[in-house]
């Protein structure tokens, strides 16, 4: 079975990247020449998702801009010639990629944002993907990986990786009973656990395959951590009724919710990219680079 619907929860304010994110939503931050919430709905494409639904907020509608029609731009390109730079607008979705958008009003946590898009998914399994956690696996991307692990155990599949012991507390972290060397059961799944009462390092990072029964735990859920509405509660109630399985994933997370994440993930995909590689490489070696 493949999953064909993928929530992109994009309402948060983004107030660790102020005054940059005062108009532009962090989503839009540019990494070398795309910004973050391209990559991350290009790597549901890559999986085999044909709808994409974002749940925003009012002061988010630039992203709406950015996955709409740009007719003025492209008449533009066309009288210039600019067929390469028409190619790479029209690359943003691809024919047949549906688009839809539901508003978040209240910034009532992750678990709330999900259940706004109750309707758009309807009874199918679907994937929720956290932009801020940009994964380079240098392959066919995170979810892709996610998709085939949920073909074998029909279930809800959760991205996670070993965190420092003192960062338990930024993640959800699950405990597990081993079954291979990157999937496991999970047995439990607490929100943002003090180091001291973490029941281990695993934390999960923002990749969800989820089975529909999640929203109506989603729905009778009260406030947890941080007075959110969390869908690591969700989780832990899912487990009463299905297993759900934990992936250790294959590739690299950086953290753009953070500043140095965000910097690591320019740094990384600017290495990588043909037109900057070789003058940022010759930059980073040349010495110009100190530590002031
Ligand atoms: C959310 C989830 C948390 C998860 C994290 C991954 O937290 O609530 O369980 O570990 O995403 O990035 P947030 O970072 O939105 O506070």
């Amino acid at each position: 079975m493949s999953i064909k619907k993928a929530i992109f929860p994009v309402a948060g304010l983004g107030t660790r990247f102020l005054p940059a994110t005062k108009v532009i939503p962090k989503e839009m931050l540019p990494i070398v020449d795309k910004p973050i919430i391209q990559y991350a709905t290009e790597e549901a494409i890559n999986a085999g998702v044909d709808e994409l639904i974002f749940v925003i907020s009012e002061s988010k509608k630039s992203i709406l801009h950015h996955y709409g029609d740009a007719e003025v731009l492209n008449q533009e390109l066309i009288e210039k010639q600019k067929h390469d730079l028409l190619e790479i607008v029209s690359d943003i979705i691809p024919a047949g990629i549906k688009l839809k958008y539901v508003e978040q009003h209240k910034a009532l946590g992750l678990g709330h944002a999900v259940l706004c898009a109750r309707e758009q998914v309807g009874k199918e399994p679907f994937a929720v993907i956290l932009p801020d956690d940009m994964i380079d696996d240098d392959e066919h991307g995170c979810l892709s990986q996610m998709v085939k692990i949920f073909n074998e155990h029909n279930s809800s599949i959760i991205a996670v990786e070993n965190v420092n012991p003192s960062d338990t507390d930024k993640y959800g972290i699950v405990s597990t009973e081993y079954l291979t060397e990157h999937v496991s059961r999970m047995l439990d799944i607490v929100e943002k656990p003090d180091p001291e009462l973490a029941p281990s390092t695993l934390a999960v990072v923002g990749r969800y395959i989820l089975t529909p029964e999640i929203f109506d735990l989603l729905e009778n859920l009260g406030k947890g951590a941080g007075g959110e509405i969390q869908l690591t509660d969700a989780i832990k109630k899912l487990l009463n009724h299905q297993s759900v399985h934990t992936y250790q994933f294959h590739g690299r997370r950086y953290d753009c919710g953070s500043k140095l994440g965000y910097i690591k993930a320019k740094l990384n995909y600017a290495l990588k990219h043909p037109e900057v590689k070789a003058g940022l490489l010759e930059h980073l070696q040349s010495g110009e680079v100190k530590n002031n």
